[in-house]
């Protein structure tokens, strides 16, 4: 027999949540390079073929935490390209000099099985680049509400499937165009009959995060795409008790960014400008060469440097897509700065990251962690994963240490008996 759950995530017949249970990790750009390498590596995690380097929740402090053991997770998702996970790896091993063929061979039938669990994504509302990517199977659906209505089934028929205790639904699709809250009901009963009624025409992200909602899921943006930050879905969460977080997985550069700008703050150093130029050539960067795309990302990237240090040096994001770089990012930031007596100095570092490899530890991380709080009854926004995101909801910190710090604390406050 199937468990039946209520709002509160309890079984119909009382139990707590257990981090026995199934539970589904449902991806958004489910062949894209971050779902791919996420994917791919939770599969050699299982077989403890590889050390959890890059997870955060393999560090000691977590390990009392109750979180959900991989093999308990079954993974499916949404794309909108015609391509298979094995391809895509292959293509990612190939490219970008990566990992071990051998273990392409050994994995191939699960990254079948989990292929098989990929539905069509939807394309309402997107902008040509993203169109531009996809099947012509994709269905082409009559309206954003005719949209929604496919994703949550997916969604629903998965959970049932495979008898999951409970979805994370994350976005891990192309960035999307920046969206202008004014043009949305800040409140879900308008927005829902907006939607229904055909008069907007949000984008992709907004869809699936309605479905996700809808259904109860966790939702979790790994993207800058601002389409889940509406106001009214914000309230949609709350009406279905539902998680939600994002924006913008901090992996790189950015992460550079909000470590070293305390430092300068906590020295009484003063930054006269920060630039950073961004090169690299995988999909993610193809879609942000639109510059459209690219202005949600920069935005993403710019705030933080000014908000750690509570004034606003010049500062300078570029990033450029340079095909044959692929996966590899390369970040060369230039700090000029003044010291004491006015002196200029310069901090100059080169970060050189294999991009969709940073992200796919995090994507795991924060999978766990958002299952973990579901079962510890956690509603809304999850303050405490800020250090995962570069726009963090809800949070104004944007010092790494001190987010680092909150999610131990976190951490440390749950209870066993909490599931
Ligand atoms: N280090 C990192 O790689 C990193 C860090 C932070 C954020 N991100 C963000 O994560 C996202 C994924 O990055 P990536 O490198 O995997 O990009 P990618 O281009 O390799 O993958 C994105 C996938 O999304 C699919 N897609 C696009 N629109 C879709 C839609 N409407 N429905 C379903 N699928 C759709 C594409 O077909 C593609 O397979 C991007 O938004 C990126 O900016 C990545």
């Amino acid at each position: 027999m199937t468990a039946s759950f209520d709002e509160a995530g309890m079984s119909s017949c009382n139990k707590p949540p257990s981090p026995t249970e199934p539970v589904g990790m449902w991806l958004i750009g489910a062949r894209g390079g971050v779902a791919a390498c996420s994917i791919f590596g939770m599969l050699l995690l299982r077989r403890n073929a590889v050390p959890p380097t890059g997870l955060v929740t393999a560090l000691p402090e977590f390990q009392k935490a109750g979180l959900i053991p991989l093999d308990r997770v079954f993974v499916g998702g949404h794309e909108i390209r015609a391509a298979s996970l094995t391809d895509e790896i292959r293509a990612f091993h190939r490219t970008n000099r990566v990992f071990s063929s051998d273990w392409i061979d050994l994995l191939e039938s699960e990254m079948i099985e989990c292929d098989q669990r990929i539905r069509w994504g939807t394309v309402s509302g997107a902008s040509p680049a993203i169109t531009e990517l996809a099947s012509a199977d994709v269905p082409r659906d009559s309206s954003p509400w005719e949209a929604v209505q496919r994703l949550r089934a997916d969604i629903a028929a998965f959970r049932q499937e495979h008898g999951l205790r409970h979805v994370v639904v994350m976005n891990v699709a192309s960035t999307e165009p920046p969206v202008d809250p004014a043009r949305y009901p800040s409140c879900w009963g308008e927005m829902e009959k907006a939607l229904a009624g055909g008069d907007l025409s949000p984008p992709p992200s907004t869809l699936y995060a309605v479905a996700a909602l809808s259904e109860g899921c966790s939702y979790v943006n790994f993207t800058p795409s601002l389409g889940a930050s509406l106001s009214a879905l914000t309230e949609l969460a709350e009406i279905h008790h539902a998680r939600h977080m994002g924006c913008d997985g901090k992996t790189g550069e950015t992460l550079m960014k909000s470590v070293l700008a305390p430092m300068y703050r906590a020295r009484n150093l003063e930054v006269l400008s920060w630039v950073g130029h961004n090169i690299f050539g995988n999909l993610d960067g193809r879609v942000l060469d639109d510059p459209q795309h690219k202005a949600t990302k920069v935005r993403s990237k710019d705030h933080l440097v000014g908000d750690i240090l509570g004034y606003s040096p010049k500062t300078v994001v570029s990033i450029e897509y340079v095909k044959d770089m692929g996966d590899w990012k390369t970040a060369w930031d230039h700090i000029h700065f003044s010291g004491f007596l006015g002196t200029p100095m310069v901090l100059q570092f080169i970060w050189q990251g294999c991009d969709s490899l940073l992200a796919a530890p995090l994507v795991l991380d924060l999978f766990r962690l958002t299952e973990r709080a579901d079962r510890a009854g956690i509603r809304g926004t999850m303050p405490f994963l800020a250090p995962f995101f570069k726009s963090p909801y809800g949070v104004a910190d944007n010092d790494f240490f001190s987010q680092h710090r909150a999610l131990l604390d976190w951490v440390a406050s749950l209870s066993p008996s909490d599931g």
